[in-house]
C-alpha cells in the first residue's frame, strides 16, 4: 500500500464504483439521474458518435464541446474529461489544457499511459487539478500498437504496470482506469494502492468497473467489444420508432 491520496473527489465515491462515458446533456441527465457515481467525457466520443476509426482524431476544442454539454446535466456525478492526443505534449501544455476542460465543466482530467507521462500528472496535480489516470491498453496508441491487445500477460508487462500504478498514484492521481489488463494484474494493481481502479475488459477486482455507455445500453449495434455486456437496446428501439414515424407519415 502506498500513502493515501487526498484528492476531496474520492469523498464522493463508494465502492464499488459505479462509471461511464457520457458525451452529451440527455446522457449526462440519464446516468447522473440513474445513480452512476462518476461520468467521463471520454475520446471515446470520436468512434462512438463521431463514427471514427479510433480515438486519434478526437480534438481538444471537441472534448471542451462535449463537457460543456455534460455538466449541464450532471447534479452528483464526478465529471471527470479526457485529454485527448496531441494535447499534452509536455507538462505546460498539459496544465494549461486541463485548466481549459476544467473551466469548461469538468472536475477532474484523464491522460493515457504511466512512467512517460509522469512529469505531466505532477505538473497537473502541482497546479491543484484533481486527476484520472488511464493504464493498460491505451486507445490513443492504437495505431503504433496494430491493434487492441490485453497488457500484464508477460511478467514484466506485469511488474511494469504494477509500478506505473504506484508512480502514478505518487504522482497525485485519485483513480486510475485499466483498460484490458489480464484479470490477476489488475487485481495485484487494486491491492497495491489506495486509491481506487476502474476496470474495463479487466475483470471484476477493481474496485469499481467504467464502460462505453453506447456499449452498455445497445446504441453503437456495428461494434461491440469482446468484454462488454450488452443490457439494451438503444439502436432496435430507434429503428423501431423510426419505423413507426415512416408508417405514420405515409397514410396520415
Ligand atoms: O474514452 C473512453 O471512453 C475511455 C474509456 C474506455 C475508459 O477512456
Amino acid at each position: 500500500m502506498s500513502s493515501p491520496s487526498s484528492d476531496p473527489l474520492l469523498a464522493r465515491l463508494r465502492e464499488p464504483i459505479s462509471a461511464i462515458t457520457a458525451y452529451d446533456y440527455p446522457s449526462a441527465r440519464l446516468c447522473d439521474g440513474a445513480g452512476v457515481q462518476l461520468l467521463l467525457v471520454g475520446d471515446s466520443v470520436g468512434m462512438v458518435m463521431a463514427g471514427g476509426e479510433d480515438t486519434t482524431g478526437v480534438t481538444l476544442d471537441e472534448i471542451l464541446y462535449h463537457t460543456r454539454m455534460v455538466r449541464r446535466g450532471v447534479k452528483s456525478a464526478v465529471l471527470v474529461s479526457d485529454l485527448p492526443i496531441h494535447s499534452y505534449e509536455d507538462p505546460e501544455e498539459a496544465v494549461a489544457n486541463s485548466r481549459r476542460l476544467i473551466e469548461a465543466g469538468a472536475d477532474a482530467v484523464k491522460l493515457e499511459g504511466g512512467f512517460g507521462q509522469i512529469d505531466k500528472v505532477r505538473a497537473i496535480t502541482s497546479a491543484g487539478i484533481s486527476f484520472c489516470a488511464h493504464l493498460g491498453m491505451l486507445p490513443q496508441r492504437v495505431r503504433e500498437e496494430g491493434g487492441y491487445k490485453k497488457k500484464g500477460k508477460s511478467e514484466e508487462e506485469a511488474r511494469t504496470l504494477v509500478a506505473a500504478a504506484l508512480a502514478l498514484e505518487e504522482a497525485g492521481a485519485f483513480a486510475i482506469v485499466l483498460e484490458s489488463v489480464v484479470p490477476e494484474v489488475a487485481a495485484e494493481i487494486t491491492r497495491s494502492l489506495s486509491i481506487p481502479t476502474l476496470g474495463i475488459g479487466s475483470g471484476w477486482d477493481c474496485s469499481g468497473q467504467i464502460r462505453v455507455l453506447h456499449d452498455v445500453t445497445g446504441a453503437y449495434p456495428w461494434f461491440v467489444p469482446p468484454f462488454a455486456r450488452v443490457h439494451g437496446d438503444v439502436a432496435g428501439e430507434m429503428r423501431r420508432s423510426l419505423a413507426a414515424y415512416l408508417d405514420e407519415i405515409s397514410r396520415p
